[in-house]
């Protein structure tokens, strides 16, 4: 065998490979105090206590030694819901809400998801692709591995086409992996005269993303005076017989029938859910649907998280993401994801890691192959800034990661990102 690229060693190390994911199953995470990790060919070689990790290892002259004494070291955030792929800010729009207008009113008015729709049409491919990139850093530096990314701001066939291709080329020479997810129905485009039609040539799209690998999963949003379940399990019937994941929007603001729904077709997993019913929770634990937690989007449009309580009653697995986007949500910093679930929606600490690791890998398909420390796995860690993992929910709205690796390669440190990162994003 090889002399491994890297060591990290006499960190505390918590894995988050534990059996039991599902809500109210999680017990107090599994930590080696003194822990040690091998790297090599971008992967976990080995995991372990450091003297024994040291003694089967074989160090070569190139083997780069990180001693992280004092660090906790978890597995790399999985954010497994964005709209990271857009043009313009809305900081006019947050203040509108504040003075009582509501978020669906302002869409159906033909401003929110609308306006960045117009403000993307105008921006370049260039300009378009480098502002994704410079997102994605900046969820890297935070201490993100993966990410996955929407489209949604195109609305019509062409422009929709057109976002993927801007995606596929800021998935070129990514330092991360980039998830992608085809949101056609995000709302209705405001030139749309035959509704059916419309669903129609959406639905007939799908076999073309799907043949020209331009997405990873298809996504709507279901809600009352969006998308309704009728077109959403028609538009994710379509997705799945073209081969693709299926996932939704569900209930994020009223009961939509959305939770329900997700469970009927086995989705991969229901986000939002702020309005969703027991009876839906429950159908979506009986089929195995992940509940994305964002409760960034119910901070920032002044509604109650969906909480940790019901997820446990209903024996859901839960996962945690942003939903990066310039209307609901326009963080990208997971540790504040995993604050607010603890202090807004009642997660434990133990709780709202696992949902920002495991669970999203499960939400978005990975199943086990992410979101923990075990060999075989892709080398995405962070080293965070105190031996105890629990200052990712203790220190809200700062940067509690102090250094970010993915495949084994360094990509941030003290909330700077690394110059390939940089390099990457003006490629
Ligand atoms: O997840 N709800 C729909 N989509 C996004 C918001 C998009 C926007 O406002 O631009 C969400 O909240
Ligand atoms: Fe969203």
């Amino acid at each position: 065998m090889s002399a491994p690229d890297l060591v990290v060693f006499h960190a505390r190390v918590v894995p988050c490979s534990e059996a039991e994911i599902a809500m109210g199953r999680i017990g107090a995470l599994h930590v080696i105090e003194d822990g040690a990790l091998v790297v090599a060919g971008g992967r976990i070689e080995r995991i372990g206590r450091t003297e024994e990790v040291l003694a089967q290892t074989t160090l070569g002259p190139d083997t780069a030694l990180v001693d992280a004494e004092g660090l906790a070291l978890v597995p790399g955030f999985i954010d497994p819901h964005t709209h990271a792929l857009y043009h313009g800010r809305r900081i006019p729009e947050m203040q509108l809400r504040q003075e009582g207008k509501g978020y669906l009113e302002i869409l159906q008015a033909g401003g929110g998801i609308q306006e960045t729709v117009r403000a993307t049409a105008a921006a370049d491919d260039e300009e378009l692709a480098r502002e994704t990139r410079r997102r994605i850093a900046g969820a890297i530096a935070y201490g993100t591995t993966t990410v996955e990314v929407k489209t949604g701001y195109g609305l019509t066939p062409e422009r929709e086409l057109r976002l993927l291709r801007v995606l596929a080329q800021v998935r070129r020479r990514a330092p991360i992996a980039i998830y992608r997810t085809f949101l056609g129905l995000h709302a209705w485009p405001l030139d749309v005269e035959d509704r059916d039609r419309h669903l129609a040539a959406m639905d007939e799209l799908l076999g073309e993303v799907a043949r020209r690998d331009l997405a990873d999963a298809a996504d709507v949003f279901c809600e009352q005076g969006v998308f309704s379940a009728d077109d959403t399990r028609r538009h994710l019937t379509a997705a799945r017989a073209a081969g693709l994941g299926v996932r939704l929007h569900a209930d994020e603001l009223r009961p939509s029938d959305g939770a329900e729904l997700a469970g009927e077709l086995r989705a991969l997993c229901a986000d939002h859910l702020l309005a969703a019913t027991d009876e839906g929770l429950g159908a979506m634990a009986a089929n195995s649907v992940v509940a994305v937690n964002l409760p960034g989007t119910a901070f920032f449009l002044h509604e109650e998280a969906l909480s940790a309580q019901r997820q446990r009653q209903a024996g859901v697995v839960s996962a945690l993401a942003t939903d990066h986007n310039p209307g609901s949500s326009p963080t990208f910093s997971m540790p504040m994801a995993m604050a607010l679930a603890m202090h807004t929606a009642g997660f434990t600490p133990a709780e709202a890691l696992l949902a920002a690791t495991r669970g999203s890998a499960q939400a978005l398909g990975l199943q086990d192959a992410q979101g923990q420390l075990a060999p075989g796995m892709r080398a995405d860690f962070v080293l965070l800034d105190d031996p105890d993992y629990r200052v990712l929910m203790y220190s809200f709205g700062m940067n509690p990661v102090r250094e970010v690796y993915a495949g084994g390669r360094r990509v941030a440190r003290f909330g700077r990102i690394a110059e390939e990162v940089e390099a990457w994003i003006d490629s």
